[in-house]
């Protein structure tokens, strides 16, 4: 047996272990809070990022990581566990394992579990519902699951929450009451107990931080470079005025072009029956001769809502089944997403009324709808 670097304590957890668990906390963390700012959707992806492959990380060293780490050194029997928790009551200061005990075990399993499930149906999202990077190839034929996999995503991610405050509580309680100094543990990579130093050779130690790099890196790309592959949109810009000249030079003499999938077929074709008075504006066969109306109206029935799979499109479809709204803003999709937007901020001169979508939204009048180009911030 090798003599242990200190005495009567054991070398548990090697740098790259410390390194990995706090980054997969941190991670977590920060794409949880970030989820509640839509428009800073890139950041929480790239961070999500950083959490998936630091899990795979940890899934491949409970294979063939150093002793402790492995999968085979974990306590899963259940009398085990219920022992582990009678001696907590009944032995405040009993000794506690080198590696992993009996709930740490099932903790780290549950973690890598239900943090998987988060992952992928994070990366079927961002593809499938945002239309982003590689997985957007899945966009066009599965858009129909984007809600359940929303569903998922959200349930998990609140089930991790749970599942982390939890396993925080356990560790204070180490820490303060049975005095295991637990927490010193993750931070020095030392344990008071009796055991064997955890040993790492020089080549998985390089590996290990090649990997964390390679997060570092992919997590840069992500949130800074909109052009590459793993973030591009499938969407292109809309030139509306090369696809229908008629519609962009009739239809942008008040306002500016409202892209026609934010509207269904059958929303057009009120708006376009009702044109003798359009929000108070009569139109009339002189402003726009009956031809054009006709081949504006068959351009937006062509690229009505039913016809795109860009999210806001398939929202709107749906929010759209019962009725027939003259207006996007008066959608219930619409409705839901600006309803935390304050009245007030229509006095705001560059803003004044809510059919301004221009002021607050960057290139939609190229037809994208980004959340990371939203102008407007409450
Ligand atoms: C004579 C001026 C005028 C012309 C031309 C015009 N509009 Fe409008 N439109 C308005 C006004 C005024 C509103 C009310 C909202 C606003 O103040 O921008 C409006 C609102 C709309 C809205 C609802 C926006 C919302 O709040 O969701 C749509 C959609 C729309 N117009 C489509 C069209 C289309 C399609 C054409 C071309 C056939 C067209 N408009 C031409 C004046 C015009
Ligand atoms: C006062 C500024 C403002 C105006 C005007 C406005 N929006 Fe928005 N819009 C926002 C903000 C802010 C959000 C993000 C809401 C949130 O997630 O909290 C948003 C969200 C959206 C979304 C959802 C995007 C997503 O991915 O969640 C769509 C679609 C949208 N707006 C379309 C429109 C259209 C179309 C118009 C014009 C008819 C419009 N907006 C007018 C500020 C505005």
């Amino acid at each position: 047996m090798l003599k242990n670097k200190k005495e009567n304590q054991v070398y548990v957890w090697p740098l790259c272990t410390r390194f990995v668990h706090w980054l997969i906390a941190l991670s977590f963390t920060t794409a949880f809070i970030l989820s509640f700012f839509e428009h800073r959707l890139n950041y929480h992806v790239g961070v999500g990022i950083i959490f998936g492959l630091m899990l795979s990380y940890r899934i491949i060293w409970g294979f063939i990581g150093p002793k402790y780490a492995t999968f085979n050194t974990f306590k899963l029997n259940l009398s085990q566990l219920k022992y582990y928790f009678v001696e907590k009551i009944q032995n405040r200061y009993r000794k506690i394992p080198a590696g992993h005990n009996p709930a740490s075990s099932w903790y780290t399993l549950i973690v890598l579990f239900v943090g998987a499930i988060i992952v992928i149906t994070g990366m079927l999202l961002y593809g499938i519902q945002e239309g982003r990077g590689y997985l957007s190839i899945l966009n066009e034929n599965y858009h129909k699951f984007s809600s359940v996999l929303l569903d998922i995503h959200i349930y998990a991610s609140y089930t991790l929450l749970v599942w982390v405050i939890i396993h925080i509580s356990g560790v204070l309680v180490e820490q303060f009451y049975h005095k295991t100094h637990m927490v010193n543990a993750m931070i020095t990579g030392y344990k008071q107990t009796d055991g064997e130093d955890a040993q790492l050779c020089t080549p998985k130690n390089i590996v290990s931080f090649v990997i964390i790099a390679l997060s570092l890196w992919v997590f840069y790309v992500i949130a800074f470079d909109t052009q590459s592959p793993f973030v591009k949109s499938k969407f292109p810009e809309i030139n509306f005025k090369e696809e229908s000249p008629v519609f962009y030079n009739k239809c942008s003499k008040c306002h500016k072009i409202y892209p026609p999938y934010l509207l269904p077929q059958k929303s057009w074709l009120r708006i376009m029956d009702g044109l003798d008075n359009h929000f108070g504006e009569k139109i009339t066969d002189q402003n726009i001769s009956k031809e054009n109306q006709i081949e504006i109206s068959r351009y937006l029935i062509q690229n009505s809502s039913e016809h795109s799979t860009r999210e806001a499109a398939l929202r709107i479809t749906e929010s759209t089944l019962e009725e027939r709204p003259i207006a996007i803003t008066k959608t219930q999709y619409w409705r839901d997403t600006h309803k935390d937007i304050p009245l007030s901020a229509y006095e705001d001169k560059k803003i004044k009324d809510k059919s301004n979508c221009f002021a607050c939204h960057k290139d939609i009048e190229k037809g994208n709808l980004e959340d990371r180009d939203i102008l407007y911030r409450h």
